[in-house]
Order: structure tokens, then C-alpha cells, then sequence
């Protein structure tokens, strides 16, 4: 066993994103058995995907708060994040794995969509018990906006600061970071190594188009947080969560197919 890894599960793999509460039930499986199978030190972080992403925006959460019917909507995707979490949290312990679930909304508060408190030393607690903690994208409270939505991505910046893990890992529905966006461009190679210099010219490059609802951002998004993960020293990996053992072969230091960024020590 190496040292501890952030883990996480994007909801594009583990709900279908465009229809409202699908879990993906063997995919999650799969992945808390190879997650066993790697014997790793792990904080677990999953996304919405289609518990949270189309009512967040049909509520326009993410706007912070403008009117009062929005506050259905809160109460609403919370719920249903919570929902997704305990179905992922049932998966895990029926695995074998010993999980406790950690909701954001009770630990967690933004300013302007920042996080600018977080209790990690819970987290630090369960590991010491051997036990996994696991969180997800939710919606938190916000000093400036009442509320606001807190991506996953974002708990792994924040995480990693904290805990400085040997490495983060990404788990998309793509191979990793491609030069195009794959999905439109056949011509789209997978860059198997990424430095910040090579990622920012490629944020320089213009915005990607997603089709999907995500309005905390499909890779582009991720791709800044990834560089602020590399500028605290931890590399990141992002693979195919759809690909039989490339989360367990990327936890146990295999040469997968995937996108790795090397950390920066010292800035
Ligand atoms: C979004 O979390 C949280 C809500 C919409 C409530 P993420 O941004 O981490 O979720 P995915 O991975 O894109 O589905």
C-alpha cells in the first residue's frame, strides 16, 4: 500500500445525465470492487449526474439565490444527492468496502461558490479507523449568495490541499484530456502526459461545447482544477471509469491508458 489517494467517480459514469435519478448500479460495483481490490488508502468524492445536474438547473442553483422558488430546488437536489450518495454508500459496504458517507452541506461553506470552510478533520479521523470517507457535489450554503452549488472537482482541490495525497484521480467517461474534444473531433488525440503549460494553452484555445447539462463544466472545467491540484505538488490522473480495471491499475501505480499531470513542487 502506497500512500493515500482522492478518488473521483464523475457523475457522467454512475447516472445516465440525461434522465432525471438513473443510477448505474453495475458500474458502481465494478468500481467499489476494484477499489477493494487495490487495497489503497482513499477519500472517495462522487459526483451528481443526473440527481443533480437537471433540477440544479432548472432552479438555476448555481446563480445563488434570486428568488424564493429557488428554495425548493435547494431542498429538492439535496435530497436527491443525498439519494445517489446512499445508493453509491450501499454498493461500497456490499463490496466489502468500509465507507461512511460525509454530506457537504453539513461540513461546508462557500463564499461566491469558494469553499471557505470545511471540516476535513473528519476525514482525517475515519482514515485513521481504516474506514473510507465519502463525499459528493451538493448544494451548501454561501455567505454572499445564501447558497450555491459545490462540484466535486472542487471538494478534490480543497481536499488535496489539506491532505496532500500521493495523487488525485478522475474517473470520466473519456480515455483522459484530449487535444480536441473527441466526442466531435475524430482527428482528437489523448495526451498521455499534460503539463500546466501545454493545459493552459489548450484553456487558451477557445471553450468546449458540451451537449449535456452540466453546468459546472465537463473537462474544461476540470482542467483548471487540475492545474491548481498540480500547483500544490499532487499529480492528477484522469481515465475511463467505463474501462474495466483502469481505476484499479491507476491505484496500484499500472502503466494505464490515461491523462497524467505531475504535480509542481515548491510554487
Ligand atoms: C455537482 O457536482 C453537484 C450538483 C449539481 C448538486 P459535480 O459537478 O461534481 O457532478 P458531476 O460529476 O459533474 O456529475
Amino acid at each position: 500500500m502506497s500512500g493515500m489517494h482522492i478518488v473521483k467517480i464523475g457523475g457522467s459514469i454512475i447516472t445516465d445525465k440525461t434522465k432525471p435519478l438513473t443510477f448505474k448500479k453495475a458500474v458502481v460495483m465494478r468500481l467499489a470492487r476494484e477499489i477493494k481490490e487495490s487495497n489503497e488508502e482513499i477519500i472517495l468524492v462522487h459526483g451528481a449526474g443526473s440527481f443533480g445536474h437537471i433540477f440544479a438547473d432548472r432552479y438555476k442553483l448555481h446563480e445563488g439565490y434570486k428568488n424564493d422558488e429557488q428554495i425548493e430546488g435547494v431542498v429538492k437536489v439535496q435530497r436527491d444527492v443525498k439519494t445517489l450518495n446512499m445508493l453509491i454508500l450501499n454498493t461500497l459496504i456490499d463490496a466489502g468496502i468500509n465507507a461512511v458517507s460525509i454530506s457537504p452541506s453539513a461540513i461546508v461553506k462557500c463564499r461566491d461558490k469558494k469553499i471557505v470552510e470545511m471540516e476535513t478533520k473528519l476525514f482525517k479521523d475515519y482514515l485513521g479507523m481504516g474506514i473510507m470517507p465519502v463525499t459528493f457535489g451538493d448544494v451548501v450554503l454561501d455567505k454572499k449568495l445564501k447558497f450555491c452549488i459545490c462540484s466535486g472537482d472542487q471538494l478534490m482541490l480543497h481536499l488535496a490541499k489539506k491532505f496532500k495525497p500521493e495523487k488525485v484521480i478522475f474517473c470520466t467517461d473519456v480515455d483522459g484530456i484530449f487535444t480536441f474534444d473527441p466526442s466531435v473531433d475524430k482527428n482528437a488525440r489523448l495526451l498521455e502526459n499534460a503539463d500546466t503549460d501545454l493545459l493552459k494553452s489548450m484553456l487558451k484555445m477557445g471553450k468546449s461545447k458540451s451537449e449535456k447539462i452540466d453546468i459546472t463544466g465537463e473537462m474544461f472545467g476540470k482542467i483548471n482544477t487540475i492545474m491548481e491540484i498540480s500547483k500544490i505538488g499532487v499529480g492528477s490522473i484522469v481515465l475511463n471509469g467505463n474501462k474495466k480495471n483502469r481505476l484499479k491499475e491507476a491505484l496500484t501505480g499500472q502503466a494505464v491508458k490515461c491523462t497524467r499531470i505531475g504535480g509542481i513542487k515548491g510554487e
